[in-house]
């Protein structure tokens, strides 16, 4: 599905006062694109998922998919939290499932996806147990194919292999990669590592600190599968591309007497 961000504000109301995090904010993503979002914290990535995922309203602006205005969270758009939220009361195969029993898939489809899943994400063995009982490295696999069970047209990934070695991060983006090359799904996803941007992205969006306005937008013409690529001469341009931008995005003024919005 192609998403439109298309003129997204957003003001926080803190002791009365308002605090505009997002003005003006707008892009398309194509169909069956993996585009990555950049940013200093505190810039507003989340809360630009957020809104995206229908979690959140915008103040001013619309979120299209194909074209229709969306402000709810919908079945096509599959979402892994910052903090992954795993029901601890639940197996993963329970965790994974849980999306597919409410859109009441049947019990032979539901069989078959899970095997599925857990194949492409090397869990197999691990689906009786629960959150606790597995790594952080498996939390965030069970949350990612969670995610995609219900075959989501948009997936929305907030920092979704934070907090891992580099061994297994690098492991993980080129799980994610593949299962992406399989897929082929319109993904939106929030890292800060720009190394981990420019391995997975087509584009890769650098948000700044000024109301989360685009400091650039770098499109990533590299060949997949990338598991090779990472030392090449263009990928580490790339990353110093990237870098300087987030860097620059940081002091970013557009227009230096901007009002906040109300
Ligand atoms: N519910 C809320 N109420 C008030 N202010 C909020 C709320 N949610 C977020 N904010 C503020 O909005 C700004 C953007 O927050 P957001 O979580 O979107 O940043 P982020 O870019 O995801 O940062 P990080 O990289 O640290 O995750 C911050 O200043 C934050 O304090
Ligand atoms: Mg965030």
């Amino acid at each position: 599905m192609e998403l439109q961000i298309s003129k997204v504000s957003k003001a926080f109301k803190n002791n009365e006062q308002p605090h505009q995090v997002l003005k003006d904010l707008s892009f398309t993503i194509d169909e069956g694109a993996f585009v990555t979002l950049l940013g200093p914290s505190g810039c507003g990535k989340t809360t630009l998922l957020n809104i995206i995922g229908g979690f959140l309203k915008a103040t001013k602006g619309e979120v299209r998919l194909n074209g229709t205005s969306v402000n709810r969270p919908g079945p096509e758009r599959g979402f892994v939290f910052q903090d992954y939220a795993l029901f601890p009361w639940l197996t993963v195969k329970e965790n994974i499932l849980y999306p597919l029993k409410q859109q009441k898939w049947s019990a032979t489809e539901r069989a078959k996806r899970l095997r599925q899943l857990l194949e492409l994400a090397h869990m197999e063995g691990k689906e009786n147990l629960y959150p606790s009982q597995i790594s952080g490295g498996m939390k965030q696999r069970t949350a990612v194919i969670r995610a995609l069970a219900p075959m989501p047209k948009v997936l929305l990934m907030d920092e979704p292999l934070g907090a891992l070695d580099q061994h297994l991060r690098h492991r993980l983006q080129e799980e994610l990669e593949a299962i992406w090359i399989a897929d082929r799904t319109t993904v939106l996803m929030v890292t800060h590592d720009v190394d981990e941007a420019v391995f997975l992205s087509d584009r890769v969006i650098v948000m700044s600190s000024q109301h989360g306005r685009i400091a650039g937008d770098i499109t990533i013409d590299l060949p997949r599968p990338r598991g090779r690529d990472r030392g090449s001469e263009t990928y580490q341009d790339y990353k110093d591309r990237l870098t300087r931008l987030v860097y620059s995005s940081r002091t970013f003024r557009e227009n230096q007497n901007e009002e906040v919005e109300n």
